[in-house]
């Protein structure tokens, strides 16, 4: 986690700085301690067995039924379609046994990157906020892209599917 979450390219378009491994240890004290009003997939992303990364998918109001995407790849590893792997396996996990309708995705619209993926995993987009984050002290614009369940998509069916 820290040397992917350490390299400043990695986290330029994140509201946070690159982690050192104290803050390491805090991000995932925080984490595993989990939060009893919402649900919290954050899964280790990984290649012939070594940490690569992480996609998580946050499901902060589960009476509506909407997940937040997010993912993060060690620079090592981008640009070969492992990411739109990871991320597609949560999205259908997240609709498949959660039921969920609605997945989004929060990014910068200078992350290429994130856009781009966001758009390959057959996201719209859907609105720009902004100046809506603080990100390395410079207030940033917001672009959302969202992606809703297919309806045809049975819902609790694959709880199993990761
Ligand atoms: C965003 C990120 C996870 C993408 O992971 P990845 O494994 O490299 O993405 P993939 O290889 O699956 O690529 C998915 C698509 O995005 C494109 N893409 C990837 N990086 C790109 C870049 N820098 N510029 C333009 N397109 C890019 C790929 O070409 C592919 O599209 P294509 O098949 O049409 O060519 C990775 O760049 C990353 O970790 N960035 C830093 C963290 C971050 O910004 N996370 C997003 C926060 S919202």
């Amino acid at each position: 986690m820290l040397r992917v979450e350490g390299d400043a390219e990695a986290v330029r378009y994140q509201s946070f700085e690159p982690r050192t491994a104290d803050a390491c240890r805090a991000y995932l004290a925080r984490d595993t301690a989990g939060d009893p009003d919402r649900t919290c997939f954050d899964l280790a992303v990984t290649l012939d067995g070594s940490f690569i990364g992480r996609v998580g998918l946050d499901i902060k109001r589960p009476e509506r039924s909407v997940g937040e995407l997010w993912f993060m790849l060690d620079r090592a590893h981008w640009r070969r379609g492992l990411m739109f792997e990871a991320a597609s396996a949560l999205i259908d996990y997240g609709f498949r046994a959660h039921g969920l309708h609605r997945i989004f995705v929060e990014c910068d619209p200078r992350n290429a990157a994130a856009v781009r993926l966001a758009e390959k995993l057959g996201m719209q987009r859907e609105g720009l906020l902004r100046k809506h984050v603080c990100i390395k002290g410079e207030w940033c614009d917001s672009l959302y892209y969202g992606l809703l369940r297919d309806p045809r998509t049975p819902a609790g069916s694959r709880p199993d599917a990761l």
